[in-house]
């Protein structure tokens, strides 16, 4: 009698002692997946009290468990291992979901297993990040303003130049009545197509700074002549040579275009970067390969400016650049991966890569997309 009763006051002092803690605790059966005891913090956050949490199955609120299959796994692993920290989401009363970080214990009892979990609520950090990445992917967007600005401007040049010469032209037969209609009429036609040009090149423009979500279906034939579109005067001005072959015009994928429109733009500008800094070569070379592989689709973007020579392990990383004399932020290949990655499941590997072109011997870094094909 005396000695269950010491059991009682040291279960009502451990239970006080964990409902006293700021994280989210859970005792669970390991056996039945019932839960024995959940702290009064790990209750507030679900929503239920302790009564209608102990009727609860863990894979009925610990989300990627809701087959039980997937949560027997898990258990096992932790058999094995005894303890094992995992990122998960929890379900709440509501239907909400709370992204948490665990870190579970396995203790035996009586011959019984018990898992118990420290659970931390990481909500609010992965919505700072998440706005992090927004605010990052903002400034990515300004600072590709700037490029494109200077892009539009080469854009314009040569029509802008056409129009004022013949305008100059029509003005001065005119003065000297000296036009005969069908020429009129052939000036007329240049300077409305030459305007429906620029009308073309500030849309493309438009729509890319549109801020769009959408997921589409996107035709990488598409999206590599935007790309170009978009870069394309920029690089003529700097003598810089794209050479591209036309990937397949029924390779799609599906995502944000836009983002990978800027995931393209950021890897090119880079190369046209490094390349500005070579003083010394014949030919200044961007090359774009496209290739469909059993399961998904890489896209290859490799210069011939030499090669990385700072840091490849952070070139990933945010802030990271070996430009900031000249103004470079460091985002725009952080902001790459995270596009390739989280948005389009896919990922980015760098190299530095020797090759030969045309005979001749060309060493710069490449860079390699790999996006799955749906
Ligand atoms: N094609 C390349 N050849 C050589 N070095 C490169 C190439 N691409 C990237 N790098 C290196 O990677 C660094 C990081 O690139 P990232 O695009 O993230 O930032 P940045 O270009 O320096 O700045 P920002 O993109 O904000 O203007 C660059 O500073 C440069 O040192
Ligand atoms: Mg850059």
């Amino acid at each position: 009698m005396n000695a269950k009763n010491d059991n009682l006051e040291d279960l009502k002092l451990f239970y006080a002692l964990i409902d006293d803690s700021n994280e989210m605790i859970f005792i669970t059966n390991m056996q039945t997946y019932q839960v024995t005891y959940a702290n009064k913090i790990a209750c507030k956050t679900l929503g239920y009290n302790l009564n209608d949490m102990r009727k609860l199955l863990v894979p009925q609120f610990r989300k990627p468990f809701n087959d039980e299959e997937t949560y027997k796994q898990f258990l096992q692993k932790l058999e094995n291992k005894k303890t094992l920290n995992a990122y998960t989401v929890l379900k709440t009363k509501n239907n909400e979901d709370i992204h948490v970080e665990t870190s579970s214990k396995m203790v035996i009892i009586d011959g019984v297993k018990y898992n118990i979990a420290i659970v931390r609520n990481v909500q609010s950090w992965i919505e700072k990040e998440k706005i992090k990445d927004s605010i990052l992917a903002q400034q990515t967007k300004m600072a590709s303003m700037g490029e494109m600005i200077e892009n539009i401007t080469h854009q314009w040049k040569q029509p802008l130049s056409i129009i004022s010469a013949m305008t100059t032209l029509l003005i001065s037969k005119i003065k000297r009545k000296k036009i005969e209609e069908t020429y009129l009429l052939d000036s007329l036609d240049t300077l409305k197509t030459t305007s429906e040009h620029m009308n073309k090149t500030i849309d493309s423009f438009k729509t890319f700074f549109n801020p769009s979500n959408k997921i589409v279906s996107i035709s990488i034939k598409d999206l590599l002549s935007q790309a170009i579109e978009l870069t394309g005067a920029s690089l003529l001005a700097n003598k810089i040579t794209l050479v591209c072959k036309e990937p397949n015009a029924s390779w799609y994928i599906h995502g944000i275009k836009n983002d990978l429109i800027q995931a393209l733009i950021n890897i090119i500008n880079n190369a046209k970067d490094a390349l500005k800094e070579q003083k010394n070569l014949t030919e200044k070379l961007i090359f774009i390969e496209v290739e469909a592989h059993k399961d998904d689709f890489t896209i290859e973007i490799k210069d011939n400016a030499g090669g990385i020579q700072g840091d490849m392990e952070k070139l990933f990383d945010s802030h990271y650049t070996t430009k900031a004399n000249s103004g470079g932020t460091g985002i725009g290949l952080y902001m790459t991966k995270q596009i390739v990655q989280s948005h389009f499941n896919g990922d980015i590997v760098v190299k530095n890569k020797e090759y030969v072109y045309k005979k001749h011997k060309c060493k710069g870094a490449s860079f390699l997309l790999k996006i799955p094909q749906n």
